[in-house]
């Protein structure tokens, strides 16, 4: 990795959430002096495909790839195999897919993928969870799936800047939190209902912070990704 990707601007990872290839790789380009992870999600992932993760890491970058895999413990586990042959660094699956599941993933992992679990996503309520048939209470059924992940043997897990101190608190240090919903101050939320500042983040104990939008859409990402670097510093 390049030597001037050093804290703070390597705690951030910049979610690609752009529809098309040459939006994606214009942003690294302009973006690689400072950030070293891209995340590419679901939709740049289904445009453009491991074709465009190899463009990326063909620039020295890192990928996280967020496809929140969720399916039998066999089909997950060739998953996270074709990750590791593409060369990511980072790849998400869903904790609810249950224990035989992260257990078939870590085993197909190799050492430089990490495994981060995603809980109960943020767009769900008490009353969706409800309706899926989990009758405990979120917050509390957010720790029950974490704690399965971390005996599961996942590297880290998705959480929400209002759950990264209680997680932090109560796993073992070596579990990685990976943070998104991240407003810097004077930023728009958007459809983020309950966002933290990336500073308030990294104090309450995450180790990688998850941001979009306010990079992505700022008319100069670079800029922006300074002014987020000057907050952290402070
Ligand atoms: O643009 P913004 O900073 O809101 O982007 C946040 C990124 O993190 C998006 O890619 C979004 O899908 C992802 N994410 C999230 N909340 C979660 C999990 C992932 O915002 N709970």
């Amino acid at each position: 990795m390049n030597s001037q990707w050093k804290a703070p601007a390597g705690k951030i990872i910049v979610a690609l959430d752009v529809p098309t290839r040459p939006e994606a790789l214009r942003l690294v380009e302009q973006l690689s002096a400072q950030i070293s992870i891209f995340k590419v999600g679901l939709q740049l992932f289904t445009a453009a495909g491991p074709d465009l993760v190899r463009a990326i890491l063909g620039t020295g970058a890192r990928v996280f790839l967020d496809l929140k895999l969720h399916d039998i413990p066999n089909t997950v586990a060739r998953a996270v195999e074709a990750a590791n042959e593409l060369g990511v660094h980072m790849l998400t699956l869903h904790l609810s897919g249950g224990r035989a599941m992260m257990e078939a993933a870590v085993a197909a992992r190799n050492d430089s993928l990490l495994l981060l679990g995603v809980t109960v996503l943020t767009s769900m309520d008490q009353a969706a969870l409800r309706e899926t048939g989990v009758e405990t209470e979120l917050s509390q059924h957010v720790l029950k799936l974490a704690r399965l992940g971390a005996e599961s043997g996942v590297t880290g897990l998705v959480a929400s800047p209002h759950e990264v101190k209680v997680l932090r608190d109560k796993l073992a240090a070596q579990i990685k939190l990976v943070v998104p919903g991240l407003r810097p101050a004077g930023t728009e939320a958007a459809d983020q209902k309950r966002v933290m500042t990336p500073g308030d983040a990294l104090q309450a104990g995450a180790d990688y912070l998850v941001i979009g939008r306010p990079i992505t859409g700022h008319r100069d990402p670079v800029e922006a990704v300074t002014r987020i670097c000057d907050e952290l510093s402070r």
